[in-house]
This record gives C-alpha cells, structure tokens and sequence, in this order.
C-alpha cells in the first residue's frame, strides 16, 4: 500500500482559505443539484447523553469521501471540541484511499462558506451587517467567511461574553446583545440548538437569517411561529425534514416540501430565491456532505500542487 497523506487541522486551513472555500462549496451545491454529484442522507449515530456521531458520504469529480464526525455539545465544558472527526477520500474509479483530513478544520470552513453562499443568493443586494449568535468554533468561521467575504461590519452575541468578545476583537466588529445581532441585515444562529434564540417578534422585514446550529434530531434555533413567518429555504430536504431547524414544523405538519426551497436550484437559475425586499429569508443549513467534498477537493489538489505539505501513514 503506498504512503496515504494526512492533512492535520492547520494544514487544511493552509490548503484552503475561506474565499476558496465559499467558491468551492456554491460549486458542490450546483453540481448536487444538477445530479452530478451524490450523496445519501447522512446517518446519525446516537451517544446518549454526551451527543451524537454522524457518517457523512458523499461521490464527485472522480473522488468519493466518508466524513466520520460528531456533535458532542458538552464538550466545551470538558475542554474538548463539539465537532471532531475525520475524512478519507478516495479515488471513485477503483476505491484507492487518496487522503485522510481533519474533519473539524473541513467542517468549519464549509459551515462558515455556505453561510456566505446562502447570504449572496437571497440576503437583500447591499446588505452588509452581520449578526453573529454564538461565536463558537462555527460561529467564529462563519464570521470569518462572512468579513472575508466583504460583509461587515458584524455584532458578535453569546451567553458566554468572553467568547464573543475575542471574536469581535478579531475582526474589529463588536460585542452586543443578542437583539442588537438580531438587528443586523445577515443574522447567522450557531448555538447548540438547545434554546430558541429567534422568536416571531424578533424578525425585521428585509432580514436574511442563516440558521446553522441545529443540524441533528431535537435541536432548534428558531420557534416555529419564527419558522413559519419566513420565506424558508434550506441545504437539502430530506436533512432538512429530519434533522433540522424545520423539522419541528415539519413533524406538527405546519410545512411541507412544496414550501422550502433548496439552495441549489436558486443557485442554478431553476428556482427564486427571496420573494421581495421586505420577506424574511431563512436558510436552514444541515451540513452536507458534498460540501465537505468540495473543501476536501480543493485540500487534495492544493497538496498536490505542493502548496501544502502533509504527514503519512501506511496503512
Ligand atoms: N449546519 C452545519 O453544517 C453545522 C456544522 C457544524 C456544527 N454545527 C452545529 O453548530 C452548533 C455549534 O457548534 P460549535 O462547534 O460552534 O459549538 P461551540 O460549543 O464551539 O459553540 C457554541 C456557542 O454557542 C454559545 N451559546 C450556547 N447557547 C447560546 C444561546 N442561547 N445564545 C447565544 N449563544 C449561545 C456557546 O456559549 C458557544 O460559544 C452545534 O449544534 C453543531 O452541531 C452545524
């Protein structure tokens, strides 16, 4: 078996930068959508009651991958990353292992990416001001994303002040109360999902709202009357009805499918996307596994352009 390369986390964050990654993951969505690119829904593995892993397939482009990766939200309190995990790539014409990457460094950098791709494609044009609640590790790269990608500037807000803080310091942006994030133009959710953070009486018209932190069974951000008074667009419906920020709509039969957009088809032209300047958008962003495969692709080459060095094993 020949030497298989491994991308450690900061090697992949060299591999790949923010604005590659929301290029990258607006391709994947496309070539999802146009049946391109496959993918089955990811599978949950319960961990009662620390969390939850999730295997994450997904094939493309000549390559195919597995994304073994977990959400464990009591971590932080044990000092230990939520999301942790790792990638093999493969080689889709014979299974060949190509690469082996960390999991956290991919999965934050395509969260933080299609919350980019999501804002450009339905947030009102100019909108430029970004409210952060929860400024965790995906919050932070969804921040980060969002500055590189010219928004900003941004209100960061969570319970825990000091977390906020740093981010806000980081980017220039500033430290507010979770109205004030809520009053910005682009408002990006990545709390656990244990507490709704966005009410009904929180929305503005004109708002895009990126609802990244409840991507498992049980988790929700938003309240359902928030749910239901937005224009609602999501990732992919089947993760969306199962495990996402509709799905407590979807279970009390409140929305169907005819009544969600997935992203792709606004991307490729096939669908609308915000219904007029004063309608609330809402993106509900399971995480997919094509968009880690599209990050991944982009790490794979950039090794092989020799842009970035990696460890080995043999296997
Ligand atoms: N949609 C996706 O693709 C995707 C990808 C990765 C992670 N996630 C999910 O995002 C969530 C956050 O993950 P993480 O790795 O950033 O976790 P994290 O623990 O690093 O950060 C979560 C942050 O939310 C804050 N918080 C908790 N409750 C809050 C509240 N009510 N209001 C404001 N802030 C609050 C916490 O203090 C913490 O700073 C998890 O549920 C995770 O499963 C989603």
């Amino acid at each position: 078996m020949p030497e298989l390369p491994v991308l450690d986390h900061d090697a992949v964050l060299a591999a790949v930068s923010a604005t590659e990654a929301v290029e990258r993951v607006r391709e994947g969505l496309l070539r999802f959508h146009a049946g391109e690119w496959a993918m089955p829904p990811k599978v949950y593995l319960e961990s009662p009651p620390f969390g939850d892993f999730r295997a994450m397939p997904a094939r493309g482009s000549g390559l195919a991958l597995v994304k073994w990766v977990t959400s464990f939200p009591g971590n932080r309190d044990r000092g230990l990353p939520t999301v942790t995990g790792v990638i093999c790539l493969s080689d889709a014409s014979n299974g060949e292992p190509l690469m082996l990457l960390d999991a956290r460094s991919v999965t934050a950098l395509r969260t933080g990416a299609v919350a980019v791709v999501a804002a450009r494609a339905l947030a009102p044009q100019g909108a430029r001001t970004v409210g952060i609640i929860g400024c965790g590790l995906h919050g932070a790269w969804t921040a980060r994303c969002m500055a590189q990608a010219g928004y900003g500037p941004g209100v960061c807000f969570d319970v825990d002040r000091g977390v906020a803080e740093a981010l806000a310091e980081e980017l220039s942006w500033s430290v507010g109360s979770r109205r004030e994030a809520l009053g910005c133009e682009v408002v990006s959710c990545v709390t656990p999902g244990s507490q709704v953070v966005v009410d009904a009486g929180d929305l503005r018209p004109g708002m895009h709202l990126n609802m990244l932190g409840a991507d498992g069974p049980g988790k929700a951000e938003a309240s359902i009357a928030a749910v239901l008074s937005c224009a609602l667009f999501c990732d992919e419906w089947e993760q969306t009805s199962h495990g996402g920020e509709l799905t407590g709509a979807v279970a009390a039969g409140l929305i169907t499918r005819e009544r969600v957009t997935e992203l792709g088809a606004v991307l490729a032209g096939q669908a609308s996307g915000r219904p007029g300047p004063a309608a609330v958008t809402l993106f509900d962003s399971t995480g997919l596994a094509i968009q880690d495969l599209a990050v991944a692709a982009a790490a794979l080459e950039a090794w092989r352009g020799g842009a970035v060095q990696a460890q080995t094993v043999t296997l």
